[in-house]
């Protein structure tokens, strides 16, 4: 029977098969210390020359790093250490010797290791990031489920644009013209909150951004929730409640992930409700109390605008001076209409905000998620689509929202990979994700 290395601990004292590959070796003398990995994790085995066959001892000592083995021996507690185990080995079967791996256990240059995606994703570290990613989503989907969200699965291909028409990567679709990759499944969302009540998708989204920042990637995963009868304030507090839920989970979970990554846990563990509010206008003070300027690029180069002016949006530096003095999300809400998309509804106390919430993340992480409450009054709407000069004719289904039952209504967007980098603290997005997409790289 083969055992996996994560479920060691209920073997002690027996003879175990574990299948996997070999990741490090070391010999001294009359002995060997094979690491093993199988996926699960890694396991130290003993190979003493006097209890094993020659050609088991002959067979370890072919051993190149990623050939593929099965070993057979006793599982036993670590004489020393607490909760790590060995396993003493009495038999292996080659399954194939590797060729020379080109990822040692030396420093690599990030290039090099981009370029071989595809085996190191195998690494210690890069298999940590995974499973704590795995175990976000399964506590996102978890959390939807206790709470009454329906999975509804948003469209790839679309006809329209989500996020405004700068960035999207389109494709021709048969006799039908131009197809979309969505930025987004919001809007879709937003029909399935009036057939559903409470829905959310989970599932990639693509821009087409020449972005070459250690928070941009070119597809993205994306997990949005849309409410019926719901308003930016009810957001606010799912928000809370949701990102609570899936980071308390995550470290009762995976805390020896976070604690091989060297996150501060402390720092997750603070992330409780409430979380501070802000509005638009209060970020900006604080930008202007610390001088933070817009940074605006122009032929001469970079100018720099003091004091930071209203009615812009705020780019990662601003992010991370806004957030420096919390030690929780940070919730700013109610932004200038003109930074933000057409389908927000308008502060009936003032028409030139957007009941628009970004919640940027503690630690110089910046923008998680974006929400808001939608437009639900048919002629606005119609207005906004004007302003933004989009193509009527294509949302002429979503205006049948506000046609046929149109209640206030409200959702979030959270980036996944951006969620990710926060909670393992990666410096770059690019291992957030399996097989990260930029503008400068689509292999492996
Ligand atoms: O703020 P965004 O553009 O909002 C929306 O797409 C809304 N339709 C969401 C909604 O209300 N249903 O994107 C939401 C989040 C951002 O906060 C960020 O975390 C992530 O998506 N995101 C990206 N992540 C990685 N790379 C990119 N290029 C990203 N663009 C957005
Ligand atoms: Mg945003």
């Amino acid at each position: 029977m083969g055992v996996y290395i994560d479920k060691i601990s209920d073997y002690v004292d027996q003879d175990v098969t574990i299948k996997g590959w070999l990741y490090n070796i070391r010999s001294a003398g009359k002995l060997m210390f094979p690491q093993i990995r199988d996926g699960s994790g890694i396991i130290q085995c003993v190979v003493s020359k006097k209890e094993v066959s020659e050609k088991v001892w002959e067979d370890f000592s072919k051993l190149t790093q990623e050939s593929s083995i099965i070993i057979k021996g006793k599982a036993v507690k670590h004489p020393k250490k607490e909760d790590v185990y060995e396993i003493q080995v009495n038999d292996i079967e080659i399954i194939q010797i590797a060729e020379p791996y080109p990822i040692s256990h030396k420093e690599h240059g990030i290039e090099f290791l981009l370029d071989r995606r595809h085996l190191w994703i195998r690494s210690p570290r890069q298999t940590a990031i995974l499973r704590i990613r795995n175990e976000i989503l399964q506590a996102i989907r978890d959390y939807m489920y206790k709470e009454g969200f329906i999975l509804f699965d948003a469209p790839i291909f679309t006809p329209n644009a989500c996020e405004g028409t700068s960035t999207l990567f389109s494709t021709e679709y048969f006799d039908l013209g131009k197809a979309y990759l969505s930025q987004s499944g919001q809007l879709y969302a937003e029909s399935g909150a009036m057939a559903l009540g409470k829905v959310y998708t989970l599932g990639p989204t693509f821009r087409a951004e020449y972005s070459m920042t250690r928070k941009h990637i070119t597809e993205f995963w994306m997990m949005e929730p849309e409410m019926a009868y719901c308003d930016l304030d009810d957001t606010m507090d799912l928000i809370e409640d949701f990102l609570e839920y899936v980071i308390q989970r995550v470290i009762k979970f995976k805390k020896k992930e976070l604690e091989f990554l060297k996150r501060d846990i402390g720092k997750l563990e603070n992330v409780k409700k409430p979380f501070p509010r802000i509005t638009y206008d209060e970020a900006v003070e604080i930008l202007r109390k610390q001088d933070i300027p817009l940074y605006k690029k122009t032929e001469k180069g970079e100018e720099q605008i003091r004091p930071f002016p209203h009615g812009q949006d705020f780019g990662a530096p601003h992010e991370e001076a806004i957030v420096k003095n919390f030690d929780k999300p940070l919730m700013v809400h109610r932004w200038p209409v003109e930074t933000k998309a057409f389908y927000m509804k308008r502060d009936p106390k003032n028409p030139n905000l957007s009941l628009g919430v970004d919640v940027l993340a503690p630690e110089g992480f910046g923008e998680i998620i974006g929400g808001s409450q939608r437009e639900d009054n048919l002629d606005y709407l119609i207005e906004r689509i004007e302003e933004h000069g989009l193509q009527m004719q294509v949302f002429e289904w979503y205006l049948d929202l506000r046609r046929y039952g149109s209640v206030p209504h409200s959702g979030f967007g959270l980036g996944i990979e951006r969620f990710v980098s926060w909670i393992c603290n990666l410096e770059h997005i690019r291992e957030a994700i399996p097989f990260a997409r930029r503008p400068n790289r689509i292999t492996p």
